[in-house]
């Protein structure tokens, strides 16, 4: 007997040893062992924002991490104990009322993983996390209750307290398996969960607005702008986890609104009196998930329409002579409140260097490019001009008209939108307008009444949502209308508007570079101007470190500005072909230095092209702190202003390991306190035995 259990716990041991030098050849590390035990989990988090009165989005529910096990969503799913929930596309909508209905299934949400798929946009009918009229505190019209996005749940505008991660496509694949797993081996000893470190600090330190955030320096503003200033924790792209790296796209450094002037804005004269034409448009998007904002059709298809009819406009001859001065401004976040367009008139009021050389008595009309990505409609390119009613708006319908007409062999519209409309759709126009609402305007758009699209700030509005050619359309009629504006010439030759021609390749070269991962921000065409450290794109506008300025390093702002910044420097600049090195007085004479970060030196272009914060109206900057102004009368809209801030945390993380049953771990514990027994027991009585044997001897 006694032997039978040596002899089996000599066995236990060679087994144990021999499955260890199974591994031992790939594992020579505690970081090794490690990285056998966990497995990193690609992913998107929802983070938590916080406005003047509240929160909204993701957090851990305390300071610690959330361990739970992994189960598949199903919409008759009971849970039972805290679970991390596998979430596919189709059930999060029902999954996020049912969590704002039924409370005790509330309850036993430990965290979500979302599940991502190829081409999910086809299954889909439409997902917008949005609200059905997004901003509509900010329209300049009464009723709000028109829906504009009708398919919008605003499942992103509410609080969570439990961690919500998008999965990227192969760690997707991953987790299914083992959700799978999970269901099939429910009564075994061990069960798979889910790790997720999603600590906020405004949760953490309990400043849950942002006016004592703030203070307590646990959030920052969301905004265009930033300095590098490592005063708090350090967020970067990679985030390390112990010895596994968790990785976070998505970057620290953001840029601002950028304006260009076409012909440049003689500096040293400051003698600009022509009107001037502003074309508007945005370069950040929203999402549920913070570092998948893509925002391809809304704006961004807006923002490429107008890059590359400016790139159409650079090559026309005599602008010089055009009665009129062409100014494009692209803005940034304005999805939080219209932050770059109200502090650009803020900067346009208080005549500050940002925005030297315009003046608001100038200001004769604004176009904007609102999404112009998905004006297709079987083979005919459909655009809607939404304006109030003015006669300058009558005379950029009449522009638009024209720009049409010599567009027609491409199959090109342009209507005006629906008279039973409110007004204008969210959009930037709304900043203007409230501002001063006898503004001339106009937005062009590719839906009439409600959104063509129907993922409008989800992270599926990427570039399968979207179709160049309507792009290229769009940009094509933007071009020839902003000539007809700026020329204010009554009976322009047809020729003259046939000679300005998109470069349907540069629309697709932008498309690539702006919305998509391969080659995205490595391309080419980014590559010439600027040196970049991430390739996936992305759009959201980010936070404001430190104190915003005109005249910014450029190792202070984000890669989209930075591009956009020398991609219109360079194509607004005269003489064209300027290659003369950059010095010191580049400035001076008026021109920026463009390229400077591909070679070092860089070229300095004679333009009028500059960078101008983007954060709120309400917020100020004073010896190293984010101060709260009180609400100013004069500035209506920074009244209304919610003055978003995003937390701050330490590390953001998700993992998967493999945990034992406790009642398995008691099991094997007793298992193995009797063997000990046991094997006293046996060393006892063979000793006795030995030495009775001893004795007889
Ligand atoms: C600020 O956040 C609260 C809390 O979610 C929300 O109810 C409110 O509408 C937000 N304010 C604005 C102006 O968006
Ligand atoms: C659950 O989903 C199934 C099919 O997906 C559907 O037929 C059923 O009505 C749903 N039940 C509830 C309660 O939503
Ligand atoms: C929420 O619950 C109420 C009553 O239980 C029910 O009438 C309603 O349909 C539910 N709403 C959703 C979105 O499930
Ligand atoms: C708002 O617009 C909707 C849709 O056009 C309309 O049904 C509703 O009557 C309008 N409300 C007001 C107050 O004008
Ligand atoms: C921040 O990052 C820098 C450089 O990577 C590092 O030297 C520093 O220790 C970090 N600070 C904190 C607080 O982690
Ligand atoms: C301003 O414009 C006027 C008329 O166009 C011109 O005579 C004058 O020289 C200009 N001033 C400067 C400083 O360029
Ligand atoms: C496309 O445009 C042509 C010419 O304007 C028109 O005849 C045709 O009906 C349009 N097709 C659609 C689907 O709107
Ligand atoms: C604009 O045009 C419309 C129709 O073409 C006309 O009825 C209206 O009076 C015009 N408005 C102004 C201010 O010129
Ligand atoms: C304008 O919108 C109204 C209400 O949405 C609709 O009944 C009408 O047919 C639309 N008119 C046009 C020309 O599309
Ligand atoms: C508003 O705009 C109109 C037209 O551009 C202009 O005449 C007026 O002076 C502006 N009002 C203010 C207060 O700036
Ligand atoms: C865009 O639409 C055209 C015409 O419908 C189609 O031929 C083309 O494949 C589409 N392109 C993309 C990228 O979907
Ligand atoms: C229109 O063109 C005719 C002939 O080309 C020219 O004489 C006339 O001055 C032009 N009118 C305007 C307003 O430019």
């Amino acid at each position: 007997m006694a032997m039978k259990i040596v002899s089996l716990f000599l066995l236990f041991i060679f087994q144990f040893r021999l499955s260890l030098s199974g591994q031992m050849s790939s594992m020579e590390s505690v970081p090794d062992l490690q990285k056998s035990m966990y497995m990193v989990v690609d992913g998107f988090p929802c983070v938590r924002l916080v406005n003047l009165s509240g929160e909204i989005g993701c957090s851990n529910p305390g300071r610690d991490k959330v361990v739970a096990p992994i189960i598949k969503y199903k919409n008759t799913t009971e849970l039972a104990q805290p679970s991390a929930i596998l979430l596919s596309m189709d059930d999060v909508q029902g999954f996020f009322s049912r969590i704002s209905n039924d409370s005790s299934f509330a309850r036993n949400v430990g965290g979500v993983l979302v599940e991502s798929g190829v081409e999910i946009q086809h299954k889909l009918k439409g997902f917008s996390p949005a609200q059905k009229f997004p901003q509509a505190e900010f329209s300049p019209y009464h009723n709000t209750t028109y829906e504009w996005n009708p398919i919008g749940s605003g499942i992103m505008w509410k609080s969570y307290n439990f961690p919500v991660f998008l999965l990227s496509e192969s760690s997707t694949s991953t987790l299914q398996e083992i959700a799978m797993k999970n269901e099939k081996t429910e009564r075994a000893y061990t069960t798979n969960v889910a790790e997720f470190d999603v600590v906020m600090q405004t949760t953490k330190v309990g400043t849950h607005d942002s006016e004592s955030c703030l203070k307590e320096e646990t959030c920052l503003p969301l905004g265009g702008y930033s300095r590098k200033k490592m005063s708090f924790a350090n967020r970067s792209d990679v985030y390390s986890y112990g010895d596994i790296t968790i990785l976070l796209r998505g970057g620290m450094l953001r840029g601002g609104s950028v304006w260009s002037a076409l012909p440049p804005i003689d500096r040293l004269s400051s003698n600009q009196s022509k009107p001037i034409i502003l074309a508007v448009a945005s370069m950040d998007a929203q999402s549920f998930f913070r570092d998948k904002s893509l925002g391809a059709d809304s704006p961004i298809s807006g923002m490429i329409s107008l890059l590359a009819a400016v790139d159409a406009l650079s090559h026309v001859d005599g602008l010089d002579d055009l009665n009129r001065q062409l100014v494009f401004l692209v803005f940034t976040g304005e999805a939080w409140g219209y932050l770059g367009s109200r502090r650009f008139l803020l900067e346009l009021d208080q005549q500050s260097d940002a925005v030297h050389g315009l003046k608001s008595t100038l200001m004769h009309l604004v176009m904007e490019i609102g999404s112009t990505g998905r004006g297709l409609n079987q083979g005919n390119k459909t655009f809607f001009a939404h304006t109030e009613v003015s006669s300058a708006s009558n005379e950029t319908l009449d522009a638009l008209k024209l720009a049409q007409e010599s567009l027609k062999s491409d199959g090109v519209t342009i209507s005006t939108a629906n008279s039973s409309n409110p007004g204008v759709p969210p959009s930037s126009m709304m900043a203007f307008l409230r501002k001063n609402s006898s503004t001339s305007g106009i937005v062009l758009e590719d839906f009439d009444t409600i959104f063509a699209n129907k993922f409008y700030h989800s992270h599926l509005d990427d570039s399968a949502n979207i179709n160049s050619s309507a792009i290229v359309a769009a940009a094509s009629l933007v071009a020839r209308t902003l000539y007809v504006l700026a020329s204010d010439n009554k009976n322009l030759t047809s020729s003259a508007l046939s000679a300005i021609n998109v470069n349907a390749s540069l629309v697709e070269e932008l498309i690539s570079c702006m919305l998509d991962c391969n080659p995205g921000l490595s391309c080419e065409l980014v590559k010439s101007y600027i040196s970049t450290t991430n390739t996936c794109p992305n759009h959201y506008v980010g936070v404001v470190l430190g104190e915003p300025s005109s005249t910014p390093h450029p190792n202070q702002v984000d890669d989209i500005s930075r591009f956009v910044w020398n991609f219109l420097a360079d194509r607004t600049s005269t003489p064209k072909g300027d290659t003369s090195v950059c010095s010191q007085d580049c400035g001076k004479k008026g021109g920026v230095c463009i390229r400077a970060e591909t070679d070092g030196k860089g070229v300095c272009v004679i333009s009028t092209t500059r960078y101008v914060p983007a954060y709120s109206t309400r917020l100020k900057f004073d010896s190293g702190t984010w101060q709260l102004l009180p609400p100013n009368s004069s500035d209506p809209m920074g009244m209304l202003d919610p003055v978003w801030t995003e937390s701050n945390w330490n590390t953001i993380g998700l993992r998967v390991y493999t945990v034992q049953d406790a009642a398995y771990d008691r099991l094997v514990l007793l298992g193995g306190i009797t063997v000990t027994v046991l094997a006293y027991l046996a060393i006892l009585l063979t000793r006795a035995y030995i030495t009775k044997a001893l004795k007889q001897d």
